[in-house]
């Protein structure tokens, strides 16, 4: 029999909750409960909406037909102790993890991952988002899709592997992005120079890798050979040896990928 989602409880109440969660609420989906760890970050996100909220482990809204399960990837072997055998579509939400860790808990489940990088507090147009889907039966994959095609216009079926392969690619493209620019700051910052003369390097890169793809975008000393430029930036690097690594195997990458290009 097709079931369909229309009233979800939550178990987590971080980054991506409270941005799936207001979504939800927006489509019309009945959030019925959210819970966390100790109860006070689910009780601040649900403050401007008429929703209960606690801490975790607790007892399930008989009325839900999912539990969205959204916490840290590491919590999730323990909310599945606690949370025991369930008659509720479970859903996770993470990139790494196999949809199969649910089914000890429950026939039905599945994953909703979201290919976006979510920060409390950050507006994001939630029907852009690609959303990634799994379920372990077909009905269950038919609900999962309803409920994410009530809140984004782009979603995809693709499995454990598929979503491995997504979440490794995303933390190249966004999480490693963004700890360069952290290290690029850094730099400034230690040389007595305003960060804000990142802004427009940071933005043009963007845009052009977006625009002509990273192929065609790349410039530097690693793609010009510049190899006295590079030792010059090492020794500028030698007070921090993990800072100095990264520029070096990442000035190797290029330099091995460019040397492959031109050769094939
Ligand atoms: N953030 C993103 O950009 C993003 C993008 C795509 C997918 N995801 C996936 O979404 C999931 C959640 O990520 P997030 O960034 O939202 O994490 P987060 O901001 O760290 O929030 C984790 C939430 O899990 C709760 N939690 C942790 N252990 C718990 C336990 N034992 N019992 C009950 N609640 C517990 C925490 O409760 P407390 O607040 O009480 O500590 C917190 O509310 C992960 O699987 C992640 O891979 C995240």
């Amino acid at each position: 029999m097709q079931r369909t989602i229309q009233r979800v409880s939550f178990i987590g109440a971080g980054n991506l909750a409270s941005h799936l969660i207001p979504a939800l609420l927006d489509a019309g989906v009945q959030v019925m409960e959210v819970f966390s760890r100790t109860g006070v970050s689910a009780a601040r996100l649900v403050s401007s909406w008429n929703v209960p909220s606690g801490k975790f482990p607790a007892t399930i809204n008989s009325r839900s037909h999912a539990v969205v399960i959204a916490v840290s990837d590491d919590a999730l072997p323990e909310i599945l102790g606690a949370l025991g055998h369930s008659d509720k579509i479970l859903i996770h939400t993470s990139g790494s993890i196999p949809a199969t860790v649910l089914g000890e808990s429950s026939p039905e489940y599945g994953v909703i991952y979201p290919l976006q990088t979510f920060t409390r507090n950050r507006p994001l147009d939630f029907r852009q988002i690609p959303l990634f889907i799994e379920g372990s039966t077909g009905s269950t994959l038919e609900a999962i899709r309803q409920l994410a095609g009530k809140i984004s216009d782009r979603v995809t079926e693709a499995d454990s592997e598929v979503r491995l392969a997504l979440h490794v690619a995303a933390v190249f493209a966004s999480n490693f992005q963004n700890h360069l620019y952290r290290i690029a700051g850094d730099i400034l910052k230690s040389n007595r120079l305003s960060v804000s003369a990142l802004e427009s390097l940071i933005r043009e890169t963007m845009e052009k890798s977006l625009e002509i793809g990273p192929e065609n975008a790349q410039t530097g000393p690693a793609v010009r050979n510049d190899h006295r430029v590079i030792e010059k930036h090492l020794g500028f690097l030698d007070h921090d040896t993990g800072r100095k690594e990264i520029y070096r195997l990442l000035s190797d990458d290029i330099i091995r990928t460019k040397n492959r290009k031109d050769t094939s």
